[in-house]
């Protein structure tokens, strides 16, 4: 089954879209499936361009989004320290800054299991949380956080405004680059923003992505790959503007956006600088992110070689993380349970479920040393410090970790 459009111009404005990354066929990333039942599974092209005008980076087709948030969702953002971490000192300085006036009102667009409110919600912040994966959001609910179960868009954010009243702050993190409808979120950033209130949002950053090749960010959730100046462009369009920029080392490079309305607030150095240093990056241009397709070329045979290797040796070879991430490099390399036996992962909802389209088992973490296998594709490489920290033992007994960003490696 084929559940992708294809888009007839740039998303943001309109404009043509030059494509530079075709992975083809994929399945849809998150919808880890019962091995008994995998007949179902839901396909879509991926592939990526370049907006002529506005510089936007996007894809080619769209996933309809309740095809990949619905109740049964399984991504959850607490299942890593750094990242609780990186959100408790978010929400802090949050409120320590930018909400030190009195009682605040924040909407967070993307909640899931309620990772940074509940740091608000402990420091006693009115809230809302928005978001439509109900299971997630029904984690938040029984950490006492005020969550909404729906699609955050123009005329969700209209009804948040009639019975709320206006927001003092919308945050979201890694959610904004997921919804196609660009123009419908800002327009409900607009109908629910209190005039002085500011619109912050990160997300994995294009500029990284293609300073370590980091071709496995792209997938159906990330429609967008965002840079300052394609997120300044639209911020204009919809009657904002980008007033700072700040790079954050999250998720292998991400960069946190804030908008404002013009003339609110004054523009920091940070955004002239970080624009000179995109287009110093040829971030714009069809040419570097063709070199960058080409770079993915070659990790990708070098990753099937290698493990091709390792299968002729006899070696064992398991997973580290089943991502969404892992999708596009599992489905677009060929790679099944032959050459990666299982994969281990925390979450409980996809344990015992096996992984889009490839196939793979995911399996709980403890069955990771029973026997430790030889070799281990660390599939969450950007949580490479905590996992190969948590799984010292691993390497201590001569296990060796496989690494594909920035390039194939092992360690
Ligand atoms: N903010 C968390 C979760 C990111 S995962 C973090 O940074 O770890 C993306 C989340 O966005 C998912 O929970 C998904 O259900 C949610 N989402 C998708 N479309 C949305 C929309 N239109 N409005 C609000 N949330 C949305
Ligand atoms: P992540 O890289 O955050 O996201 P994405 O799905 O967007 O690519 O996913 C990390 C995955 O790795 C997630 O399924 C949880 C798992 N994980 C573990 O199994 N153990 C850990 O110690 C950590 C940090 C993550
Ligand atoms: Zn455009």
């Amino acid at each position: 089954m084929n559940e992708s459009v294809g888009i007839s111009g740039c998303r943001v404005c309109g404009s043509d879209v030059r494509t530079f990354i075709d992975f083809g066929r994929q399945p849809v990333s998150n919808a880890f499936v019962d091995p008994a039942d995998t007949a179902g599974e839901v396909f879509y092209d991926l592939a990526m361009g370049l907006c002529s005008a506005c510089s936007m980076v996007q894809q080619l087709h769209e996933v309809p989004r309740g095809v990949m948030f619905h109740s049964g969702y399984p991504y959850r953002s607490s299942e890593s320290r750094f990242v609780r971490e990186h959100f408790e000192r978010t929400a802090v300085g949050l409120v320590e800054g930018e909400l030190g006036r009195r009682d605040p009102f924040v909407v967070e667009i993307g909640c899931n299991d309620g990772v940074m409110l509940e740091t608000l919600r402990r420091r006693g912040v009115r809230h809302l949380g928005v978001d439509p994966s109900a299971g997630a959001a029904e984690v938040a609910r029984r950490r006492g956080i005020d969550v909404r179960v729906a699609f955050f868009d123009e005329a969700s954010a209209a009804a948040i405004r009639d019975e709320e009243g206006p927001a003092d702050l919308i945050f979201s993190a890694n959610t904004i680059s997921h919804l196609a409808y660009f123009d419908s979120v800002l327009k409900g950033v607009d109908a629910l923003l209190a005039p002085d209130g500011a619109f912050v949002f990160e997300d994995r950053y294009l500029g990284d992505i293609v300073e370590r090749t980091a071709f496995d960010q792209i997938y159906d959730e990330h429609y967008y790959l965002l840079t300052a100046r394609s997120v300044r462009a639209a911020a204009v369009r919809f009657g904002f503007e980008l007033v700072d920029v700040e790079r954050l080392p999250v998720h292998g490079g991400s960069l946190r956006y804030t908008l404002a309305r013009p003339g609110s607030r004054a523009v920091r150095p940070s955004v002239g600088e970080l624009l000179a240093r995109e287009e110093a990056q040829g971030l714009g241009d069809i040419a570097t992110l063709r070199r960058f397709a080409d770079d993915t070329e070659r990790i990708c045979t070098d990753l099937v070689a290698l493990l091709r290797e390792l299968r002729a040796q006899g070696c064992t070879v398991a997973g580290y993380g089943a991502t969404s991430k892992s999708a596009t490099v599992l489905n677009y390399c060929g790679i099944g349970p032959e050459s990666v036996a299982y994969i281990c992962d925390s979450t409980r909802v996809k344990q015992h479920l096996v992984t889009p389209g490839s196939h793979i088992p995911v399996r709980p973490p403890e069955v990771f040393a029973a026997p430790y296998p030889q070799y281990a594709v660390l599939f969450a490489w950007n949580h490479a410090e905590e996992i190969m920290a948590k799984e010292r033992r691993f390497s201590e007994q001569g296990g060796r970790w496989i690494l594909y960003v920035p390039d194939v490696h092992v360690v």
